[in-house]
């Protein structure tokens, strides 16, 4: 992937691509790509969508738990009603927190059997140790999920289950994409990027303003701080993913790989705008003190965190193809950095 992009320039013509033992060399607009060359599998690569799509599914029940006000049905961990694997009436708040624990088991095992297969038919030493990073996230994940329950939900433990759960989603969506067909087997098309802040600047700069706001939204969704900090960075937040979104269009529209998260991250954002707007109306200007949770509020809320997870997911693909596509704005920041070939 990020092979030896500096210090490889070499004279202009057409693309080529050449392999002696296993490295193929990329040559494009003068400059040259190494990576180690690696097969696409595709049983693999399926397995890594499913296993980034289940997540999404994860989060969603998690959300529900919160939004339902069901995160301390279950009284115990990781027990549940004192059994392991026995499925315990399911009535109430009970339906919510057992069904998540159960898909969020699940996802361990996943996780533990996409960090296995990586292992077993992975070439690319940085995607085995990714996968092996996933393995451990979850577990974090799941431990942080624990300790919640033990603990009876304080605000800042169950902001950090929030934000590792979002976490895990963009290492799966990562490993999907490195997987990919596209990704194995394409010529990336290289630009220079001279402006500053660079593109990748820019997208580093937008995963950061997310992880604030995924943040101050948890420390409100768990009663640990007000609203308004949430609200208020949400300004910086679209400012800041839209001029990443406008630089990604305007100057490198011709790159499809980058143009496409571009595009979904500028739909998302906005989604997520009006789906804050709703969740602010039903959950602070509405919903104070209701008998139980409205289901506008149940909807609004959870459809908040899943496509907040989206967008920070999105914006992470967007980072990652912009790093692949323009990698001259890294190397030109940082003189004299030269990376040795790696597998791409
Ligand atoms: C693109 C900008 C935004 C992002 C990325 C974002 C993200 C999030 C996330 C991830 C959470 C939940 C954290 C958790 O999992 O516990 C959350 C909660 C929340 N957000 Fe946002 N948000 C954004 C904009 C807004 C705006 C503009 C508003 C209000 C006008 C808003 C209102 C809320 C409310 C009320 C909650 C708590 C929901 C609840 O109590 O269940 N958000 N936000």
């Amino acid at each position: 992937m990020f092979g030896s992009r500096r210090g490889a320039r070499s004279r202009d013509g057409p693309p080529v691509e050449s392999c002696d033992r296993g490295v193929s060399e990329h040559r494009d607009q003068g400059v040259v790509l190494k990576a180690i060359a690696t097969p696409y599998n595709q049983a693999h690569h399926l397995f890594a969508v499913f296993t980034a799509c289940f997540t999404l599914v994860v989060i969603t029940a998690g959300a529900s738990v919160t939004s339902n006000d069901a995160g301390l049905s279950v009284p115990d961990w990781p027990t549940s009603f004192g059994y392991l694997v026995k499925v315990p009436p399911l009535v109430g708040g009970v339906r919510f927190e057992w069904s998540h624990r159960a898909v969020a088991g699940s996802l361990v095992l996943f996780t533990l059997a996409i960090a296995l297969w990586t292992l077993l038919v992975e070439r690319r030493s940085w995607l085995r140790k990714l996968a092996v990073a996933a393995l451990g996230t979850v577990v974090i994940q799941a431990i942080l999920g624990g300790l919640t329950v033990l603990f009876l939900q304080p605000p800042v433990v169950s902001t950090a289950h929030a934000a590792v759960a979002q976490t895990f989603f963009c290492i799966a969506v990562s490993i999907a994409l490195f997987t990919g067909r596209q990704w194995v087997e394409e010529v990336p098309k290289v630009e220079v990027d001279s402006r500053r802040p660079s593109l990748v600047t820019l997208t580093l700069l937008s995963i950061f303003v997310l992880y604030v706001q995924l943040i101050l939204g948890g420390m409100f969704r768990h009663k640990g701080m007000s609203w308004w900090p949430h609200v208020a960075h949400a300004v910086v937040v679209a400012v800041v993913l839209t001029w990443t979104a406008i630089r990604a269009l305007s100057v490198y529209s011709k790159i499809e790989a980058v143009r496409r998260p571009a595009i979904i991250m500028l739909s998302l954002m906005i989604a997520q705008l009006c789906l804050g707007f709703m969740a602010f109306l039903t959950r602070v200007a509405w919903g104070k003190d209701p008998v139980q949770p409205e289901r506008p509020m149940v909807i609004s809320t959870v459809a908040h965190v899943a496509v907040g997870a989206l967008l920070l997911a999105t914006t992470v693909v967007l980072a990652i193809q912009v790093w692949r596509h323009v990698p001259a704005a890294l190397a030109e920041r940082v003189p004299g950095t030269e990376r040795t070939p790696q597998a791409a």
